[in-house]
């Protein structure tokens, strides 16, 4: 299994943030956003990575992420020069992808949760989508799913959505995705869109979907970015309280026993 990140687009829902650098590197507390979908795939075993990124700064990436190797993996780049979507950006990817499956991430999407199982688990056939259910289901594709996590449906933003579950950015695709990419039309928006892509495997009864139980943050917008940044900041905060309370436990573990014996 290979990765892929998105980070293309303007971010002009950022700016003025976004004039002199990209959404997806943006600081989220003590590192830029595009960190924390790349940890995902890393976490998971996967040593090699495609960014594709949008021309404007795309010099910025190089810089923060650079070849890999600091990171114990390898990076390729590919340039997505228009944001004509997410199928768009994918299909990018080919020659990068040189026939094996590829795990694709939105990089403006945090995720609390690990998902190296899902990725290593993948059956190597179809795709695998995921939900989360949400308040406000209409502003994402919404997924509709069977008590075996078939797929049931899926509408990219309707106005009566059929569940409350919204699909984040991630999804697991089996090597005919290049093939399918090509048969999209573009959207209304003219956009070759992930929904439509999904919906190919959905045809085929091959799209199956998986809960995502921990937050999930598309800091695409100011308040979602603010959302990410306390999010993680009170994430780290607590990991270091607690990672004090058991150095002190430890330190005075002589102590706390006299103590409890005595009780
Ligand atoms: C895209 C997808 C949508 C998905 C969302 C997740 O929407 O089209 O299905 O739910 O990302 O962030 P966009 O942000 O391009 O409007």
């Amino acid at each position: 299994m290979k990765g892929v990140i998105l980070a293309g687009g303007k971010g002009t829902r950022l700016a003025p943030l976004t004039k002199v650098t990209s959404k997806q590197l943006l600081h989220v507390y003590d590192r830029p956003l595009i960190f924390y979908p790349l940890e995902i795939l890393l976490k998971a075993g996967i040593k090699e990575v495609c960014f594709v990124v949008a021309p404007d700064h795309a010099g910025d990436f190089l810089a923060y992420l650079g070849s890999g190797k600091e990171f114990g993996a390898r990076f390729t780049y590919e340039i997505q020069d228009e944001p004509a979507g997410l199928a768009q950006g994918l299909s990018l990817t080919e020659t990068f992808a040189d026939n094996e499956p590829i795990a694709f991430i939105l990089g403006d999407n945090i995720f609390e949760d690990d998902l190296s199982e899902e990725i290593r688990n993948f059956s190597g056939t179809g795709a695998k989508i995921f939900a989360k259910e949400v308040p406000d289901p209409h502003r994402f594709g919404v997924v509709e799913f069977d008590q075996d996590m078939n797929v049931i449906s899926i509408e990219e933003k309707p106005q009566n959505p059929k569940s409350n579950y919204g699909q984040p950015g991630f999804y697991i695709y089996d090597t005919t995705v290049y093939d399918k990419i090509r048969t999209i039309k573009p959207s209304p928006r003219g956009e070759l869109e992930i929904t439509d892509l999904n919906n190919i495997y959905l045809k085929e009864g091959k799209l199956k979907a998986g809960i995502i139980k921990g937050r999930w943050i598309d800091a695409g917008t100011f308040d979602s970015l603010l959302e990410a940044n306390i999010f993680i900041a009170k994430k780290k905060q607590s990991q270091a309280s607690s990672l004090q309370t058991s150095i002190l436990l430890d330190q005075n573990k002589d102590i706390i026993r006299k103590i409890a014996d005595s009780l």
